[in-house]
């Protein structure tokens, strides 16, 4: 059954500003107020025997599984593959015994992710899934499920579905990170206020809602458009530049903002609108001197960043999106609210079908 877009002009639009609340939900389900911890429930297997993970997705979820692998690497010290299930599912990959194989996925029901799944079953791996449809067939053939609660997510654009997943593969590292015994007490104490902080710095930052419709409209203008980052803020280029060409036609690229000389940075010139995403991590300074060079080329900047980060390089940009100063260990799910709405806004801009974008489906279950 439809539910209503209530005052918003589309389900897309309702959906981005839903997250506090369906994040809050979701973290609700590992969070322990008194305790101020994070836990997950009893699986069927033993986290701290894991040797390796093998993450598989598609679209919006694969980017989920990328950033997760920077926090499962750096935390819980356990080495991640991952990849696109149309390509895991038919290129044989060995997989190490006693391994986890972790499948991301809104619908539960995407064709490619549900064979690769089978794949690693076959492997004799264990099965976890996130999805957001319990009852979903990467529910019923799992070990494990981890659900996201979202809700019914009506735009074929992912957007509540993305920080959800991002949520529970937060809990799920500091879980693993602790049952490994990668971190300590006072890390973990940490991470975990870090995370109970996110539904309230999440609506903090959709207040900057119209701040990103009038930078759109320079956006709008554009026949490509590249975003960079670096660390996990990269998944989050990727997610931006993937919502970017979903739902306005346009040409996007996300980019690891290191290899920007290895390519893409023979394509800037002032009409190609760099969106960088800068926290205030130790990738930082990196990432802004790749933006001083992008802008030495003439390209027009809009920087995402902290207050700090946002003074340093105001100067050189066209636009900055001022972020609340957060743990960078949550920065990826608070700066994906400002790329999707800057999506969002390009589309209206554009006038495109937004919840509806052409060629394109919200479940695909066809190979
Ligand atoms: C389609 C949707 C995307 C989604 C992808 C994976 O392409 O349009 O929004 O990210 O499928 O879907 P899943 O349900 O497996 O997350």
């Amino acid at each position: 059954a439809l539910i209503g877009k209530g005052d918003h002009r589309h389900y897309m639009l309702k959906e981005i500003y839903e997250q506090p609340q369906v994040i809050g939900d979701t973290l609700s389900t590992f969070f322990n107020p008194t305790a101020q911890t994070i836990s997950m429930p009893n699986f069927p297997f033993d986290l701290k025997n894991i040797p390796r993970i093998t993450i598989v997705a598609c679209g919006t979820s694969f980017y989920a599984g990328l950033v997760a692998k920077y926090w499962i690497e750096q935390y819980a010290r356990i080495g991640v593959d991952i990849d696109v299930a149309s390509e895991f599912r038919y290129r044989e990959a060995p997989m190490q015994d006693g391994g986890l194989a972790l499948f991301i996925s809104q619908s539960g029901e995407t064709a490619d992710t549900l064979a690769a799944l089978r794949y690693a079953k076959s492997q004799g791996q264990s099965i976890l899934s996130i999805v957001n449809v319990p009852e979903s067939s990467m529910e019923r053939e799992s070990d494990a499920v981890l659900l996201t609660h979202a809700g019914p997510e009506i735009g074929v654009a992912s957007t509540k579905a993305f920080t959800t997943q991002l949520t529970v593969l937060a809990c799920f590292a500091i879980s693993l990170a602790k049952a490994k015994g990668a971190i300590d007490t006072a890390c973990e104490a940490r991470l975990c206020r870090a995370m109970a902080e996110v539904p309230s710095r999440t609506a903090e930052v959709l207040n900057h809602d119209e701040a990103l419709r009038k930078i759109a409209q320079n956006v709008a203008e554009a026949r490509d458009v590249l975003y960079l980052g670096r660390g996990s803020s990269f998944p989050i280029a990727m997610e931006g530049a993937l919502k970017l060409k979903e739902i306005s036609y346009i040409h996007a690229e996300g980019y690891a903002a290191g290899e920007m000389k290895h390519g893409p940075i023979a394509l800037i010139d002032e009409n190609v609108p760099i969106i960088v995403i800068a926290p205030m991590d130790s990738n930082f300074e990196k990432t802004a001197s790749n933006t001083q060079e992008s802008v030495a080329r003439g390209g027009k900047v809009i920087f995402m960043a902290s207050k700090e980060g946002v003074e340093k390089m105001a100067d050189h940009c066209i636009a900055t999106v001022t972020m609340p100063n957060v743990d960078p260990f949550v920065a990826p799910i608070l700066y994906s609210i400002p790329v999707q709405l800057l999506a969002y806004y390009v589309a209206i801009h554009k006038g495109t079908d937004v919840d509806q974008p052409r060629n394109l489906a919200k479940s695909v279950t066809v190979e």
